[in-house]
């Protein structure tokens, strides 16, 4: 809308015109994922997100700080059955998220046998049976290395560099300095952003006062959060887009800028991990007032950090190939 016009207008009719305008444009997302919530039948999309979920969990549990014997006992059991559910639709089993859902469960019971810890018999019951029928299906295990090892390849060119980063879910209670993290964050700047309008934030938190805070409302980082040194809260400035067609620019560019942030991490030789902040919106204004972050910023994710022990678990994380997420459209 043209400046001039826009000033002869009140405010409150402005405000009715955007949310009007605003409405219109999302809608049709909006009704999109509901769409897909409610009418789109895709089983195998959808078992395949539960097995990653599931086994996600029990990869974390197994490369805990202090794993807690028997932990995860009720989405153990839900792997198992989602297993069972995946087969029942007659998958292939050769998928990634079948196979290191089975591999999950087996290195579960195997820590477990380790620690000659008696797991409830429903469980073992239950994995035994998975594993009766699956047993020779192969997924990668979690990872031990040193910090060494760990960081071995900081340095190296890209390929390996980038292979080499994990999200580490451990850390010491070194002091990571202000300087070393502003010289990430200048690394991360160098970023591409709409028209270079460089729209990311970095709320660095250190206080464990307010690190206690955010943590407790933050829903990912039980067993290893209250270990991070520093937390960075990343956000980005609405007021750089400059309509509704670019609401998603925030969050687009933030992702971007969060990588590089992560990758510079990793080459300082920080630990870190990305905590999601997938909140309800009481959730977002309690940071907003912990962090006194003003209106027109949008809170995308925390990064928790710290420097490493002498020995870390990570999570192995499998990928898929390129070829499995790739389209080609060449003619
Ligand atoms: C947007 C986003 C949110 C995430 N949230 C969490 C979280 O809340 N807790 C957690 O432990 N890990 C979280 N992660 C880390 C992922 O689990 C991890 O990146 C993924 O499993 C790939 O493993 P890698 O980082 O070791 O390569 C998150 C990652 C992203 C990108």
């Amino acid at each position: 809308m043209k400046s001039k016009l826009k000033k002869l207008i009140p405010r409150r009719i402005l405000f009715l015109y955007y949310l009007h305008s605003a409405k219109k444009a999302v809608l049709p997302d909006i009704s999109r994922r509901v769409h897909d919530k409610v009418y789109n039948d895709s089983e195998a999309e959808k078992v395949k997100r539960d097995l990653t979920l599931a086994y996600h969990i029990v990869e974390k549990g197994l490369t805990m700080p202090v794993p807690r014997p028997g932990f995860g006992k009720n989405v153990v059991l839900g792997l198992a059955d989602t297993i069972f559910r995946y087969r029942n639709l007659n998958l292939p089993h050769d998928d990634l998220e079948f196979r290191q859902s089975v591999s999950v469960l087996r290195e579960y019971l195997s820590f477990h046998k380790d620690l000659n810890f008696n797991l409830d018999s429903d469980v073992l019951e239950k994995l035994n049976h998975v594993m009766k029928g699956l047993g020779p299906i192969e997924g990668q295990s979690q990872i031990m290395f040193t910090r060494e090892e760990y960081f071995r390849d900081k340095h190296e060119p890209f390929d390996k560099f980038c292979m080499s980063r994990y999200s580490v879910r451990n850390y010491t209670d070194q002091e990571v300095p202000l300087q070393v993290l502003y010289d990430c964050i200048d690394l991360a700047q160098k970023s591409p952003s709409f028209c270079n309008r460089q729209p990311t934030r970095v709320h660095i938190v250190k206080s464990p006062g307010k690190k206690n805070k955010i943590l407790e409302i933050q829903n990912g980082n039980r067993g290893f959060g209250h270990l991070a040194e520093t937390l960075l809260v990343i956000s980005s400035v609405i007021s750089t887009t400059k309509d509704i067609h670019e609401r998603n620019e925030n969050h687009l560019n933030g992702g971007i800028f969060i990588m590089s942030l992560l990758n510079a991490l990793h080459f300082h030789g920080i630990g870190a991990c990305s905590l999601n902040w997938g909140v309800s919106n009481d959730k977002d204004v309690k940071m907003r007032e912990i962090l006194n972050i003003p209106e027109n910023e949008v809170i995308l994710m925390i990064i928790s950090c710290g420097y490493i022990p002498e020995q870390i678990s990570v999570a192995a994380s499998p990928r898929k190939k390129a070829r499995e997420i790739t389209t080609e459209h060449l003619s």
